[in-house]
């Protein structure tokens, strides 16, 4: 395999440095309300500022689709980073043409720019080369360290790397050291839990784990799918029909390759998603004809106990219940809590995906866990063993 560079193989002291963020960032009336992948990007803005490199930080945030857009501007970003970084922040209108040249040209040892969002041009998302060799012209250097884009073969991540030298950012570098572990060497026993809607999104992924797990524990809404593949009746639960032979030959590969799987023991029960005030626990794993699961119920949290408190390496990714209301959020929250305290006891515990992440936030305990991804669709690409056309791209 082609070898990437990091950050520290290549001399960046005094240069212009491009650097590929992803600051697409959960935003409301105009402000950042989750800062995860900003605060994510410090080390390599930090070292960059240590080399009195001229940093030029560039990102895209939301689906403008093309289009200028003042909803999705990225200078909101600008004023938060100045904030977190105790630095001015100068941004660019712009992320080509002579403005961002200007701008680039201007900056001195230790000063920041940030562009506009990339998506405001077409050409980003197209990996056209002609703007790819427009950014490519702001800088000496280039570095990804947006690994939560680096699942997308745009002109920002992977184009303009064929016009620059080009390294992996600290950010990047921490996520394929940890998912790499988690993909092809956890320390055994190993436990997986996924959860989500749905079984059609995590398919690869759970075909991939089947391959290291040990014990794989599976909650959300594509719980009812294994348990509808297994005869059990689910109630008005939320099932993917045309899904139910594949979640069967799934379980049947988990019995040829010696991996536990847990499915919920009981749930959390309602009768419409809103009548909030109808909830009740099942005594078992059926559920009755006219109510549906909107989470795992406490019976089943106990039986996850035992193999997280003795896994080595735990991997976590999609909600166990409708995490969005609070009152279905319980599941979600203990699991969040059990792999805090395994972390904390020595193991190593990977989170992705939005929710699952959101989770740990919410309870207060994402520093005890070992690696918390800042890509979601990224994190399970790479898992499932896809080529990310933005690392590929730094491998020459
Ligand atoms: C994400 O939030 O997953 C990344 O920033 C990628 O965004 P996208 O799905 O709009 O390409």
């Amino acid at each position: 395999m082609s070898k990437i560079n990091t950050l520290q193989d290549i001399q960046v002291q005094g240069k212009r440095v491009l650097v590929r963020v992803d600051y697409n960032v959960p935003m409301d009336k105009g402000a950042v309300t989750d800062d995860t992948r900003i605060q994510a990007s410090l080390p390599t803005i930090q070292y960059l500022l240590d080399q009195k490199a001229k940093i030029i930080l560039m990102s895209h945030l939301g689906r403008p689709k093309g289009q200028v857009n003042p909803k999705y501007s990225l200078a909101p970003v600008a004023q938060h980073l100045e904030q977190l970084i105790k630095k001015p922040v100068i941004f660019c209108t712009e992320c080509i043409g002579p403005d961002a040249e200007t701008a680039a040209k201007n900056l001195h040892e230790g000063d920041i720019l940030l562009l506009e969002n990339l998506r405001f041009h077409p050409e980003e998302e197209k990996n056209d080369a002609a703007f790819s060799k427009s950014l490519s012209k702001l800088a000496e250097i280039f570095v990804q360290d947006a690994f939560g884009a680096v699942h997308r073969a745009h002109a920002s991540t992977a184009g303009v790397a064929k016009y620059l030298p080009s390294a992996a950012g600290f950010l990047l570098t921490k996520e394929l050291q940890f998912l790499g572990q988690i993909k092809e060497n956890p320390e055994k026993p190993f436990m997986a839990l996924v959860g989500g809607a749905k079984v059609s999104d995590k398919i690869e992924v759970l075909e991939k784990l089947m391959e290291k797990v040990d014990t794989l524990a599976i909650g959300g809404a594509m719980a009812y799918t294994f348990l509808t593949a297994q005869n059990v009746p689910v109630g008005n639960s939320r099932v993917e029909k045309d899904k139910t032979d594949l979640a069967k030959s799934l379980l049947e590969k988990a019995k040829e390759k010696n991996v536990t799987i847990m499915l919920p023991q009981d749930h959390l029960v309602v009768k419409a998603i809103e009548d909030e005030a109808s909830a009740q626990n099942t005594d078992d794993q059926s559920i009755p004809n006219a109510l549906l699961g909107v989470d795992i119920g406490p019976a089943t949290i106990k039986t996850m106990t035992d193999p997280l408190n003795s896994a080595k390496t735990i991997f976590w990714n999609g909600p166990m219940g409708i995490f969005e209301v609070d009152r279905y959020a319980t599941g979600t929250r203990e699991v969040a809590k059990l792999t805090a305290e395994a972390a904390q006891k020595g193991s190593t515990v990977v989170i992705g995906g939005g929710d699952s992440v959101a989770a740990i936030q919410s309870s207060g305990l994402a520093d005890k866990i070992t690696h918390i991804s800042t890509g979601g669709g990224a994190s399970l690409e790479f898992l499932e063993g896809k080529e990310l056309p933005g690392v590929e791209a730094l491998k020459k």
